[in-house]
């Protein structure tokens, strides 16, 4: 060794080839690593999967680090599902007999009943769920169950597990998330006729209706849910028969087994189809950006339930309270959500990392995509769920929104195009009707509270109609423009969403 390494020892290179505290560890652990693997009760030095060419087992350290059966258990149902599509193709393809396949899709629905039943043994020895299930397979059917992995590696087995896993997740998703406009769209049916601030910069703008505003959400939960559709038809891509990475010898049919586990089509290259994640980053984008249309809402609630502002009552249901200030009803269900949207773009982060510098094909690295899916799935699902609950039983308080629209001049905008209307060019509009909200304030009053003789002092063409112009309600029921704030409009999109929540809920 060379360079200043070599030239002063460091104090931990005393502790020779082994890793700090893992001395500390191993005594705290009753296996051995040399009794790790067992096989019919007998001690084996070696994985039985990949075992043959090595004299040794890792090390109790190693093993517990490369270990995935502990959270990708979770793939059992898919990983079962995936083995059956593949056993029947190999039986259909004359690979093994029928009654082989036969058998072997049965004793994957006797290993799926123990799992689910919750008497199946995980060893962590056997490293992860694929392997888990195999080995179960093979001790209660025999050495058929040997004859399972054919033309198959487990490359292209959990790249088609995993898809399956996400694919179904995804599912749910699209389902919660349309489940959320439903909510939005029934609440929005409920306040058509109830104003409040809109905002820009958080300054207050123009008067919109709730409904409007209510809606705005919808459309996005809309897109975030067709967005899991675009997603989804990609996902749904078999790599099975990719192999390890260039394909079997076996004379496989990949796309009757894309066709068995209802995936709509098959990879075109091996190493694409064993190395490719992008199904999980897509699905950790559209994850992403649930979340952050979630957290805006979040934000808007926590506002919102500030008794500054007092535009909602939330449910107690989703509030609690503080250990020392007995007044105080918290928002922290939407606080949590807010947070929670970072560990979701931290999946996504931690994803597109992991496979920046990956050469083809499969890596180990990738096994590092399922706890971020799985910790963003709970996530996504759980506050989808959440905030169509907490927002079915918020409650709006439609005479403070209507109260503070007056605080904040939101009818300048009205007087300014009035003005246009008697011929006043729009700058010279602006101008004047930015004295009347100098003048206003300078009393201490709204807009629509200074007299007819004030408002001509400014301009003398102003006339009596100004009041009506001036009213919050008429300049949201005079923003006809589509996919404006006005009635006609906000009808327009509720009939909008109806159609669309009918055409999906009815079709599912
Ligand atoms: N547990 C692994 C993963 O999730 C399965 C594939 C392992 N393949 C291998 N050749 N070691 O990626």
């Amino acid at each position: 060794m060379v360079g200043p390494l070599a030239a002063k020892p460091r104090a931990w290179r005393k502790i020779g080839g082994q890793v700090p505290g893992e001395a500390a560890f191993a005594k705290s652990n009753a296996v051995s690593p040399d009794s790790f693997f067992t096989e019919n009760g007998q001690t084996m030095k070696t994985n039985q999967s990949w075992g043959g060419r090595f004299a040794e087992g890792p090390k109790e350290a190693v093993a517990q680090y490369t270990d995935s059966q502990s959270y990708d258990r979770a793939l059992y149902a898919q990983d079962i599902r995936a083995s059956q599509a593949h056993a029947r193709m190999l039986g259909r393809q004359g690979v093994i007999s029928q009654s082989e396949a036969r058998i072997l899709v049965n004793g994957l629905d006797r290993v799926r009943e123990e799992i689910e039943a919750g008497g199946f043994v995980w060893k962590p020895e056997l490293e992860d769920v694929h392997m888990n299930i195999e080995a179960r397979l093979t001790e209660i059917m025999g050495n058929v169950g040997k004859k399972l992995h054919t033309g198959r590696s487990r490359n292209d087995q959990v790249g088609l597990s995993f898809r399956l896993f996400v694919a179904d997740r995804l599912e749910t998703w699209r389902q919660r998330a349309v489940a959320l406009c439903a909510v939005l769209l029934q609440r929005a049916t409920e306040h058509t006729a109830d104003i409040l601030p809109g905002y820009t910069h958080m300054q207050p703008a123009q008067p919109v209706s709730l409904a409007h505003h209510l809606l705005a959400y919808a459309w996005m939960f809309r897109r975030d849910a067709r967005r899991l559709g675009d997603c989804l038809a990609r996902v749904r891509t078999s790599p099975l028969g990719a192999a390890a990475l260039a394909g079997t010898t076996y004379p496989l049919d990949p796309q009757s087994v894309a066709e068995d586990v209802g995936f709509s089509g098959v990879y075109s290259n091996s190493m694409d189809a064993v190395s490719d994640r992008d199904f999980v980053l897509e699905a950790l984008f559209c994850g992403s950006t649930i979340m952050m249309h979630l957290s805006r809402l979040c934000e808007e609630i926590i506002l919102w339930a500030n008794p500054g502002f007092g535009f909602v009552r939330l449910p107690d249901s989703y509030s609690t309270g503080s250990s020392i200030m007995p007044q105080k009803k918290n928002p922290d269900v939407a606080e949590l959500m807010r947070g929670k949207t970072g560990r979701v773009y931290g999946s996504l982060m931690s994803m597109l990392t992991i496979m920046k510098g990956l050469p083809l094909a499969y890596n180990r690295d990738m096994q590092e995509d399922k706890e971020g899916f799985l910790d963003a799935d709970r996530t996504v699902e759980a506050s989808l769920r959440l905030m169509a609950g907490m927002l079915e039983e918020l409650t709006f308080r439609t005479d403070r929104m209507r109260e503070a629209c007056k605080a904040g001049f939101l009818n300048a905008t009205e007087l300014a195009d009035y003005l246009v209307g008697k011929g006043i060019p729009f700058r010279e509009a602006h101008h004047i009707t930015g004295q009347a909200v100098a003048m206003a304030e300078k009393a201490g009053k709204g807009l629509e509270d200074l007299t007819l003789g004030e408002l001509q002092l400014l301009e003398p063409r102003i006339d009596d109609t100004v009041f009506a112009i001036l009213e919050y309600a008429a300049a949201v029921s005079r923003r006809e423009t589509p996919g404006g704030t006005g009635p006609r409009s906000v009808e327009t999109q509720l009939e909008q969403m109806h159609e669309w929540l009918g055409q999906i809920l009815g079709k599912d």
